[in-house]
């Protein structure tokens, strides 16, 4: 797109880039060139338009728009195909939607804000404009459909990744796919599927980041956070969407070559928050205390109890602190 190609040029040059330049390095007319430049101030890029001398950026800030992530997006496939909306009812149905419409692997939808923002088990996820990063991945891997759980984790080891590198901050991960900063929620994953007999038809991975959120609703205050309130450093919600997809594709990457988490148990428990800490699993009829040992090669958690070691598996289960949260 000629609007991504023009804020690339401007973000690769010091000095000013004149109108002639562009208009031949993308073979469109002045006035094309010209609209795409009062476009990108409307999106709030500081540029600065000089007669005889051409165009300059000056200022990106916090500009969160699709042409914004392509121009800093260093991925083979994920979001190759970026759907960019103001507002969604929720990225993973927008997905889904796609999913059905033959979009590719890899495509990535990304929104401002959701309007019906689904977490787990059938709860709300609040997705205010500003308040963070909401992204769904739709995948369609030829893997078995046991396989697709560990997905999760490996989803929650990319934004564990990209916030350490966006934002400096050390998360940590609580099994199996929430990133934890100072004990408080950061980023909930929310994965569906579509099965067809044996074989996956395609797999929605779905982030939620809060960044900019400073207010919870009552419910949850106590155990969310957002990266605004871990940080005075302004974090960018483009590039921290870009470092999602290019941490995601190193992983995913590893966990494609042996169908498990072999490759990646040891960098994921050494995040684990749970590690070495007493937990409460609860599951349906079904209700523990024990120490957390850390994951098996199939994303299992690993719970020493008095009568030795329980495999847990994500879906029902629900895995805590035994005092709070973590
Ligand atoms: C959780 O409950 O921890 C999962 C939260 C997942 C939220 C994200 S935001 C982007 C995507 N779209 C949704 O509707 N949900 C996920």
């Amino acid at each position: 797109m000629v609007k991504t190609e023009i804020l690339k040029i401007l973000k690769s040059r010091q000095g000013y880039v004149s109108g002639q330049e562009l208009c031949e390095l993308l073979g469109v007319s002045r006035t094309a060139v010209w609209k795409v430049i009062r476009q990108l101030q409307e999106d709030g890029y500081e540029i600065e338009a000089v007669r005889n001398r051409g165009y300059r950026l000056r200022e990106s800030g916090d500009v969160f728009t699709g042409e914004e992530i392509c121009s800093v997006l260093h991925t083979g496939r994920v979001g190759q195909n970026l759907v960019f909306l103001d507002i969604v009812d929720s990225t993973n149905n927008e997905a889904k939607r796609r999913a059905e419409q033959g979009a590719p692997d890899g495509t990535l939808v990304v929104a401002l804000e959701q309007n019906a923002g689904k977490g787990r088990r059938g709860r709300s996820w609040v997705s205010s404009n500003g308040g963070g990063v909401w992204m769904s991945l739709l995948l369609r891997p030829q893997i078995p459909p046991e396989c697709a759980s560990m997905l999760t984790l490996v989803a929650a080891m990319a934004v564990e990744a990209a916030i350490r590198r966006v934002s400096g901050l050390e998360g940590q991960i609580k099994w199996p796919n929430d990133v934890v900063l100072e004990g408080k929620k950061v980023c909930g994953i929310l994965t569906e599927m579509s099965t067809e007999m044996e074989s996956i038809h395609y797999v929605v991975v779905g982030i939620g980041i809060n960044v900019g959120a400073t207010e919870f609703p009552e419910e949850i205050r106590d155990k969310a956070t957002s990266l605004s309130l871990c940080t005075d450093a302004p974090v960018n919600r483009a590039a921290l969407t870009a470092a999602v997809a290019e941490a995601w594709e190193g992983y995913y990457g590893k966990f494609l070559e042996t169908l498990d988490l072999s490759l990646l148990i040891e960098e994921y428990s050494r995040n684990l928050i749970n590690r070495g800490r007493e937990v409460k699993v609860l599951s349906p009829g079904d209700t523990y205390t024990g120490i957390c040992r850390g994951i098996n090669e199939r994303g299992e958690l690993l719970v020493e109890t008095e009568d030795g070691v329980r495999t847990v598996m994500s879906g029902e289960v629900s895995v805590r602190g035994i005092y709070s949260y973590v």
